[in-house]
């Protein structure tokens, strides 16, 4: 067994594939030792046993499906009690096709076991873990179309509006305790994830589509800039910053004791 790794252990949910993978390799390339989490064990170990490899660091698969309440407590366990692990990257989501009649329940129901209850547990075990030991990390997989509703479908737009939110009040509870938090706004990334939801295949949308690894290097860039918001397709930063503003404009007028004068 080595010497574990100063950067700290990286708990990446949905490490198998995608976005998650690519998370993997970079922050294994930064020399993190790290804890794969996902269900397929293969894909896992074969990922476990080529950055392990290439990047000397320590690699431990941890199988899990998040869609079910004992594997998130067992993630969340280790992730309150491990003062190895530095940093969570909530990656694991999965989408839906079609539109919220279309969908059965069943699948509706998985997607938000994953996408939202998942996350805010394993978010919860971390912001424990971490705020107690005044360091750490937490970066949360979202999407841009958290900002675009009606361009989705309802369940996975909602899903990742919620991701968004839960990490901007996050930040407010514990971001001065030296724990820092980033959602990640990916716009259209890699194809498996809509592969998986049945969507089909749109070659129109090919000229959109960011490769993960570009994706993750740069809201990793964002991430050490201290952003707590990073859209990496974004040219201009002040557009997020305006929209920001906006919305804090509304604040002073949220909660009255009348209702507005054109509802008299
Ligand atoms: N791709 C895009 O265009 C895009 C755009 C915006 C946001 N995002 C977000 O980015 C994240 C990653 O997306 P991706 O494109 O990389 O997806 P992906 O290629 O489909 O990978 C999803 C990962 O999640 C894991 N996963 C799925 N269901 C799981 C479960 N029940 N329990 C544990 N792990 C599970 C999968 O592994 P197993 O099957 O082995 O479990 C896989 O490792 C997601 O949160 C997604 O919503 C993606």
């Amino acid at each position: 067994m080595g010497t574990a790794s100063q950067a700290g252990t990286a708990l990446v949910t949905g490490a198998s594939s995608g976005i998650g993978a690519a998370y993997a390799d970079r922050l294994a390339r930064r020399g993190h030792d790290l804890l794969l989490v996902a269900r397929d064990q293969d894909r896992l170990q074969r990922l476990a046993t080529r950055l392990e490899k290439k990047y000397g660091v320590s690699v431990e698969p941890l199988p899990a499906d998040l869609s079910e309440t004992r594997a998130i407590e067992r993630v969340a366990k280790r992730l309150r009690g491990d003062q190895q692990i530095s940093l969570l990257v909530n990656n694991a989501g999965v989408s839906l096709s079609g539109s919220l009649v279309e969908s059965d329940r069943h699948s509706v129901a998985a997607l938000l076991q994953l996408n939202v209850l998942a996350l805010t547990l394993l978010s919860s075990a971390a912001a424990v873990n971490f705020s107690m030991a005044g360091r750490g990390g937490i970066i949360n997989l979202g999407s841009v179309v958290a900002l675009l509703p009606e361009r989705f479908n309802a369940v996975y737009a909602a899903s990742k509006a919620y991701v968004l939110s839960l990490t901007q009040s996050l930040h407010a509870e514990i971001g001065d305790r030296g724990v820092q938090i980033q959602a990640v706004l990916p716009g259209m990334t890699g194809k498996e994830i809509w592969q998986r939801s049945g969507a089909s295949h749109d070659p129109s949308l090919d000229a959109m589509m960011m490769d993960a690894g570009d994706l993750v290097d740069a809201a990793l860039r964002g991430f050490d800039q201290g952003e707590l918001v990073t859209i990496p397709s974004l040219p201009n930063s002040a557009d997020w910053q305006s929209l920001l503003q906006a919305r804090m404009q509304l604040a002073p007028n949220l909660s009255h004791k009348l209702p507005a004068a054109r509802y008299a």
